[in-house]
């Protein structure tokens, strides 16, 4: 039997750890020669991981020389990229926008939102030339419903969504097709930036009063990131336990 992904080569930045990793790890049993991408790709323990990536590249997504150069190499060593997951992403301070440090909300937009953009310029004229390509981004719920004290991510992911639906329209004809998700809290490193009223207030959200598990945001990945999703393009996946309400 053919695996879902046999033969396809996919890009997961952030993949290290966390939602990212475990999307990575997915692709792989979906038969992906899977890339990671991420700041430092030196520490990779295989035994925990439970599988071993055809490659990893340290990449700054915030860097768009860095991303056409990862892009580059990935291209030459596999011929082609079929699938790129923007995973990476960092929460930023927890605190009123009105007191938002300039400096933590620019580097919250560079990562979250312009490294989302340049791995998608960069990989786009790519795909359109391969006639084929699955694009994934993630976003978050923040990003549907603005969540206070973290208004510089709620905005870089709003954006994300933005960015995915105008961009998905201009390549509907091409055969690339884009969509993100917007995942509801799940337990990852993440938090070890946020608050614990922060996060106690996000699982209160939730009405199935649990937080999200890495295999279920790696399992709808897997779907949308395959030939099998073919007529959704510019689509946000909620992944929120019953919390979306649009
Ligand atoms: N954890 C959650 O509750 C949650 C909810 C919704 C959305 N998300 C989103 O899911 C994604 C992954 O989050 P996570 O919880 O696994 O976080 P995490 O902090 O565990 O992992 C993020 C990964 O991204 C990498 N990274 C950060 N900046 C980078 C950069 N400039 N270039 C390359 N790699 C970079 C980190 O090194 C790390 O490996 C993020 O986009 C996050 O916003 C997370």
């Amino acid at each position: 039997m053919t695996l879902y992904l046999e033969g396809q080569t996919a890009i997961v930045t952030g993949g290290m750890r966390g939602i990212g990793l475990g999307i990575a790890k997915r692709l792989h049993a979906s038969g992906a020669q899977v890339i990671i991408w991420d700041l430092n790709v030196d520490k990779w323990d295989a035994s925990a991981a439970g599988f071993e990536p055809a490659h990893r590249q340290a990449v700054d997504v915030a860097s768009l020389p860095s991303v056409e150069q990862a892009f580059a190499h990935a291209v030459e060593i596999f011929g082609r990229v079929d699938i790129l997951v923007n995973n990476a992403g960092i929460n930023g301070p927890v605190v009123p926008s009105w007191e938002y440090p300039v400096e933590a909300w620019d580097q919250v937009i560079a990562v979250d939102l312009n490294g989302v953009f340049y791995c998608c310029r960069t990989a786009i004229p790519h795909m359109r030339q391969n006639g084929y390509g699955r694009i994934v981004n993630v976003a978050s719920m923040a990003g549907k419903d603005g969540v206070q004290y973290i208004s510089a991510y709620s905005a870089a992911k709003a954006g994300v969504i933005a960015f995915t639906k105008a961009a998905a329209k201009e390549l509907a004809q091409d055969g690339v097709i884009l969509n993100c998700i917007a995942p509801a809290m799940a337990e990852t490193a993440l938090m070890d930036e946020m608050t614990p009223e922060h996060i106690a207030a996000s699982k209160a959200k939730i009405p199935m009063g649990r937080f999200l598990q890495i295999e279920e945001i790696a399992n709808m990945v897997n779907w949308i990131a395959g030939p099998e999703c073919s007529f959704t393009t510019g689509f946000v996946f909620d992944l929120s336990g019953g919390r979306a309400t649009y």
